[in-house]
This record gives structure tokens, sequence and C-alpha cells, in this order.
């Protein structure tokens, strides 16, 4: 209930600033106030049922399967060996000028791994063997690797489609003391485990090097939770898909948005007005879908309405073309919808005004702020 109350703050805040809607917000607090479903409570993930694999899903899910295992969120976490393009650009260097250190990704000399990255200053150097890729690359990699001691860390470096080459990793920009820890940010289990839990399907706790390909990146049971039951069913003459899988597409928006948000961001916690301001204020935020959809007119007032795949294909890779997503916005916003007023200013490419590029979250990168409104004439809030 606490996100109910949060989000009829919300709604008050809207309120405030305009007038005359009213009307919807009645609507939409009458329907807030029937309590949410269980969103976590989820009766597949039982002993019984177990994960299968995505290969299991080819022979019924064709379509789905192919392009689900081509998608950002099946290949978001790779063995160094399964990234084409890393290969391809191997030796890649990169000096890092604050520090003085020079970088390298090079062949390993270790016949048990593949790639290892190089930190020297001055006279000093030291190593770590890259194990994983984490990002399908349409901003960045950063990889996880291990050192022969033992040690497993997230590279200092990373790299990044827009340069094609490497740059410090986000978030590590900092001074540091000498080549190990030029290196790579070191991480304890529970570290190690954090950063995988939402590039993998399943096992993330497992030590990186024990870790399945299988497992790595988002695939379909990570959604649909574990497959096996779903599979008896559909192979026994009696087929019945009810309860025997998860469809997250029968979610009510919220739910949804808590769901997609467990990794992109859930609504932010707080249910006073300063708290809520806050968050509006703070552009972080817009790099979490989750986070800021919530925020929006046409989620508050839509009647539950908007939900994540109103806009995307979740097997699909994101589609990059504004014109794309007029058609979304145009079901709710046509002339002939008197409340729901056609734009003034333009008739396409609803979302280069409306739901502008962010950059400064990622190095060498921007996201689309999903806080859908109107901004002033430069785009700034
Ligand atoms: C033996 C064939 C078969 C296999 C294998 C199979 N499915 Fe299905 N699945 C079906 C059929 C049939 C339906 C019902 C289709 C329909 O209603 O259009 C279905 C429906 C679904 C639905 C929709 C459920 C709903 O409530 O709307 C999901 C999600 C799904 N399958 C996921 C999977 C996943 C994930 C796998 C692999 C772990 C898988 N399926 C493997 C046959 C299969
Ligand atoms: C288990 C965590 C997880 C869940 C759950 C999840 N995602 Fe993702 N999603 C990711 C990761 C990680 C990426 C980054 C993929 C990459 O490396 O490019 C991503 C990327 C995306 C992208 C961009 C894809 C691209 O081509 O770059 C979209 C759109 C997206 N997710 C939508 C959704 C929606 C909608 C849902 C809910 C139905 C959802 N995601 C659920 C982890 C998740
Ligand atoms: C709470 C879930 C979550 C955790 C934990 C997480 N990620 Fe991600 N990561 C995502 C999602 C969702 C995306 C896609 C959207 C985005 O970039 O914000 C993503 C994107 C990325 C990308 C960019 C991929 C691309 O090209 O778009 C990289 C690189 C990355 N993550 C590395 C890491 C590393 C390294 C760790 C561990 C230190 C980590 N992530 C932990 C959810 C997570
Ligand atoms: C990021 C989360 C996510 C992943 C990964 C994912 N799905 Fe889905 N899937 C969804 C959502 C959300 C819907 C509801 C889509 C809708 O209703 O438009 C859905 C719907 C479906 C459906 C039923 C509707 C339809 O389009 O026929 C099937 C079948 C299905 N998925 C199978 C799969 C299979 C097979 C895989 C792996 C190859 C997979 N999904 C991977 C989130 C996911
Ligand atoms: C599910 C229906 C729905 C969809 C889809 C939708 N909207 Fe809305 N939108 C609404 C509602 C409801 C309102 C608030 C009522 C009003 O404008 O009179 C709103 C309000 C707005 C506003 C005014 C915001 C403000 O702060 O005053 C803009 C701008 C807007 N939408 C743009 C878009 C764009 C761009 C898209 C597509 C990316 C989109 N909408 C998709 C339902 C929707
Ligand atoms: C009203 C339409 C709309 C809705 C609803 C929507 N998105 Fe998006 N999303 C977009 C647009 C537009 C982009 C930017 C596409 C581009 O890069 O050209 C985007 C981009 C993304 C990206 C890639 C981030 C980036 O900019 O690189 C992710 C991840 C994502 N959306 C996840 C989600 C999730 C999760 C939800 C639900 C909480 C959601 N979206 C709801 C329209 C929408
Ligand atoms: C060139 C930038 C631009 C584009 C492209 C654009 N808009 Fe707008 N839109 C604006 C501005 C600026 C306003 C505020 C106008 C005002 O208040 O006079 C606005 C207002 C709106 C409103 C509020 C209308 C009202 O009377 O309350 C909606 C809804 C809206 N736009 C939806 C859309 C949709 C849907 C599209 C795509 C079909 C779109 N916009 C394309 C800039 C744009």
């Amino acid at each position: 209930m606490a996100n109910c109350k949060r989000l009829q703050l919300i709604q008050l805040i809207h309120l405030i600033f305009s007038n005359n809607r009213s009307i919807f917000c009645v609507l939409l607090l009458l329907e807030l106030l029937n309590p949410l479903h269980s969103l976590l409570g989820n009766p597949l993930l039982s002993e019984e049922n177990n994960f299968v694999g995505s290969n299991q899903c080819t022979n019924c899910h064709k379509n789905i399967f192919t392009t689900q295992i081509n998608s950002g969120h099946a290949r978001t976490l790779r063995k160094v060996e399964s990234i084409p393009e890393l290969l391809k650009a191997i030796p890649l260097q990169f000096f890092d000028k604050q520090n003085n250190v020079k970088y390298q990704i090079e062949k390993s000399p270790n016949k048990n791994f593949v790639l290892d990255l190089i930190a020297t200053k001055e006279n000093e150097s030291n190593r770590m063997h890259l194990l994983w890729g984490l990002g399908a690359g349409r901003k960045g990699v950063t990889f996880v690797g291990l050192t022969d001691k033992g040690n497993y860390g997230q590279s200092r470096v990373s790299w990044y489609q827009k340069t094609s080459g490497l740059d410090v990793t986000t978030g590590l920009e900092k001074q540091v003391e000498d080549t190990y820890e030029a290196l790579a940010d070191w991480m304890s289990p529970p570290q190690q485990e954090n950063c995988f839990a939402c590039h993998t399907t399943q096992e993330a706790d497992l030590p990186p090097i024990e870790m399945n390909p299988k497992n790595a990146g988002v695939h379909c049971e990570r959604c649909h939770g574990p497959g096996e039951k779903h599979i008896q069913a559909m192979m026994s003459d009696n087929h019945q898909i009810v309860n025997t899988i998860k469809n997250p597409g029968k979610m009510k928006a919220i739910e949804q948005i808590y769901f997609c948000g467990a990794c992109h961001g859930v609504p932010a916690g707080g249910t006073d007005l300063q708290t809520i301001s806050k968050h509006m204020g703070d552009k972080q935020t817009a790099r979490f879908p989750g986070q800021r959809l919530v925020f929006s007119r046409c989620y508050t007032e839509s009647k539950g309405k908007l939900q994540c795949i109103t806009c995307h294909d979740p097997h699909e890779d994101l589609v990059q073309q504004p014109r794309a997503y007029d058609t979304k916005c145009l079901t709710c916003h046509q002339a002939k919808n008197p409340l729901l007023q056609a734009c003034p200013i333009s008739k396409k490419d609803c979302t280069t005004c409306h739901m502008p590029y962010e950059k400064g979250f990622m190095t060498h990168s921007e996201f689309a702020d999903h806080w859908i409104r109107i901004l002033s004439e430069n785009n700034s809030p």
C-alpha cells in the first residue's frame, strides 16, 4: 500500500500544477485504493518446477526464440571468447592520463584463459585474466576477471561502442595508488553476486569462473519462471497453460513496472511529498525507466493502460527510430479524443521532444528519459 500512497502523492503534485484534470485523478485514486496484487509470491518458483534452458522452448516458440536469442537481454553477459567484436579489436590500448597508467588487452599467455588486461605504470605491471563481458555492447562492455591469486574484480577500463575503444569504467574514475588498484574494483563474493544479478537467468551467486554460459544473459525463464511444468503440460494430452508458466504481459501496469524494474529501477520509496519531489528533481533517476515512467501524466492519468510493453517488445532489441513510437503515443493522443489533446506543436517524432536523451550516467552514453512531459524549448525541465 505504500506504493499507492506514493502514487496518490504524485497525482496530488500534478493536481497542484494543473487544473480541470481532477476527474482523471479521482478515477485513478479510486483504482489505486484496490490493494496491489502480490508482486513477489510466485507459485511457479516451487521446488518441483525446474529450469530447463531456453533451447527447450525452441520447438514450440520458434519465432520468439530466434528473435530473443540475438537480443540485448540474451547477450548481456558473455564469456570474453564469445564476443567477436572484442576478439577482432585486440590488441587494445588506453592511457589513463590522470593516473599515468597504460592499459592493454591482449591474448593471454596462460593456456586456461583467452584475454588478459594489463596495467603498467613506470616499470611496474600487473595483470588480470578476463572471464566475462557485461553488456551486449550497444553502449559498452565492462569485464569481470580473475588474478592468479584468485581475486575477482570489475575491470577499471571498459570498451565503449561510441569510441570503439577503451576508457575508464563509469564510477571508477578515481586516483589509484598502484597497478593492482589500477586493474580493477576488487570484489567480495556478495559484490560478485550483486554484479551478475541482473545480467543472468539464474545462479548469479556462483563464483564467476564456475558460472555456466547457458545461464548468462536474461533468457526466457528469467521472466517466465522455470519451464519444466509448462513443457510437461504442453506435451501431455490435456494441455492447459493456466498456471504452468508466468506471463508478465498479463500483469497490471504497476506490477509490470515493478517486475521489469527489478532490473530497470523500481519507483523510489518514500510516501511524503518532499521525497517524491526530490526524486523528480534528481536527474540521476533518468537512467531507470521504472523510476521515471511513474512520474508521467500518461501513466498516472491513463488508468493503468500504460505499461512497459505498450512501447517495447520484451523479446526484441530496442527500436531506435523515434518514428516507430509515434503510433504508440497516438493510440491515446489523437484529435478524436478531446480529453487527450493532440500536440499543438508537431504530428511526428513525439519522443524527441517529450522523452529526450539525458547524458551523464554512463561514459559515452545517453538514455531516454521515461518521464514523459512538456519540456521548455531548449528541452530542459
Ligand atoms: C511442447 C510445446 C511447448 C514448449 C516446449 C514450450 N511451450 Fe510455451 N506454450 C505452448 C503452447 C501450446 C502455448 C499456448 C499458446 C497459445 O495459447 O497461443 C504456450 C504458451 C506459452 C506462454 C504464454 C502463457 C500465457 O499465460 O499466456 C508462455 C509465456 C510460454 N509458453 C513460454 C514458454 C517457455 C519460456 C518455454 C521454454 C521453457 C516454453 N514455453 C516451451 C507450447 C510449448
Ligand atoms: C533480470 C533483469 C532484467 C529484467 C527482469 C528485465 N530486463 Fe530489460 N535489460 C536488462 C539488462 C541487463 C539489459 C541490458 C542489455 C544490454 O546489455 O544491452 C536490458 C535491456 C533492456 C532494453 C534495451 C534493449 C537493447 O536493445 O539494448 C529494453 C527495452 C528492456 N530491457 C526492457 C525490459 C522490459 C520491458 C522488461 C520487463 C518485461 C525487462 N526489460 C526486464 C535486464 C533485465
Ligand atoms: C539492478 C540490476 C543490475 C545490476 C546489479 C547490474 N546491472 Fe548492469 N545493467 C542493468 C540494466 C537494466 C542495464 C541496461 C540499462 C542501463 O544501461 O541502465 C545494464 C547495463 C549495463 C551495461 C551497459 C550495456 C550496454 O551496452 O547498454 C554494462 C557495461 C553493465 N550493465 C555492467 C554491469 C556491471 C559491471 C555490474 C556489476 C558491478 C552491473 N552491470 C550490475 C542492470 C544491472
Ligand atoms: C525480459 C523478459 C522476457 C524474456 C527474457 C522473455 N520473455 Fe516472453 N514475454 C515477456 C513479456 C513481458 C510478455 C508479454 C508480451 C505481450 O503481451 O505483449 C511475454 C510473452 C511471451 C509469450 C506469449 C505471448 C506471445 O507473444 O506469444 C510467449 C510464448 C513467450 N513470451 C515466450 C518466451 C520465450 C520462448 C522466451 C525465450 C526465448 C522469452 N519469452 C523470453 C517477457 C519476456
Ligand atoms: C495509455 C495512454 C497513453 C499513451 C500510450 C501515451 N500517453 Fe501521453 N498522456 C496520457 C494521459 C491520460 C495524459 C494526461 C491527460 C491529458 O493530457 O489531458 C497524457 C499526457 C501527456 C502529455 C502532457 C504532459 C504534461 O505534463 O502536461 C504529453 C506531453 C504526453 N502525454 C506525451 C506522450 C507521448 C510523447 C507519448 C508516446 C511516447 C505518450 N504521451 C503516450 C496518456 C497516454
Ligand atoms: C511511452 C513509451 C515507452 C514506455 C511506456 C516505456 N518505454 Fe522504454 N523507451 C522508450 C523510448 C522512446 C526509448 C528510447 C529509444 C531510442 O533510443 O531511440 C526507450 C528506451 C528504453 C531503454 C533503453 C535505455 C536507453 O535509452 O538506452 C530501456 C532499458 C527501456 N526503455 C526500458 C523500459 C522499461 C523497463 C519500461 C517500463 C518501466 C519502459 N521502457 C517503458 C519508450 C517507452
Ligand atoms: C518539436 C517538439 C515536439 C514534438 C516533436 C512533439 N511535441 Fe508535443 N508538445 C511540445 C511542446 C513544446 C508542447 C507544449 C505546447 C504548449 O503548451 O503550447 C507540447 C504539448 C503536447 C501535449 C499537451 C497538449 C495539451 O494541450 O495539453 C501532448 C499531449 C503532446 N504534446 C503530445 C505529443 C505527441 C503525441 C507527439 C507526436 C505525435 C508530440 N507531442 C510531438 C513539443 C513537441
